[in-house]
């Protein structure tokens, strides 16, 4: 899990080019168990970016290095918040999709962020009371 939120924070960085904080990690499944020896690769890529928030996809892959059999063990969507020199919410570059598949990932990513601010509304609420 640390690995996956370090992949996705370089991801975010990379792409505001500056510091970034995580402010959520969506629900994890482990669909393969990652054995001890086994050749672990993550692929982060931008879905979703906001104003000042950016959704990462984190793809986490084992790779049996004798066998050389490849599984795809987990994924997981974060967010990542960039930030100024006073730890601050910065601007971010948008994001342009460059064909359907990335159009509709960034749908699919402006749904799953409305729900999370819908949540974290509802969390804030219930702090109150
Ligand atoms: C990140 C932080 C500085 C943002 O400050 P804030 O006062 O909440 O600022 P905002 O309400 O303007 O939110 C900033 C952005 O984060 C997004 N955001 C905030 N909380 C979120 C959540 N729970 N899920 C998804 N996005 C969230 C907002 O939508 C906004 O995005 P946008 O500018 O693209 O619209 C502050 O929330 C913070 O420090 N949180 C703790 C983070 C932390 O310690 N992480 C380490 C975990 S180990």
């Amino acid at each position: 899990m640390k690995l996956v939120d370090e992949a996705g924070a370089l991801a975010a960085m990379r792409h505001s080019q500056c510091s970034v904080v995580t402010v959520a990690i969506d629900q994890m499944m482990f669909h393969e168990p990652i054995r001890i020896g086994n050749l672990v690769t993550l692929q982060a890529s931008l879905t979703y970016v906001g104003r000042t928030s950016m959704e990462v996809r984190v793809e986490v892959r084992a790779e049996d290095p004798i066998v050389g059999e490849q599984m795809h063990t987990n994924s997981a969507y974060l967010v990542y918040v960039a930030l100024n020199e006073q730890g601050r919410p910065k601007a971010v570059p948008g994001l342009i999709p460059e064909n359907e598949l990335e159009k509709r990932r960034m749908l699919d990513g402006a749904e799953r962020q409305t729900y999370r601010l819908q949540q974290r509304k509802k969390e804030q609420k219930e702090a109150v009371a």
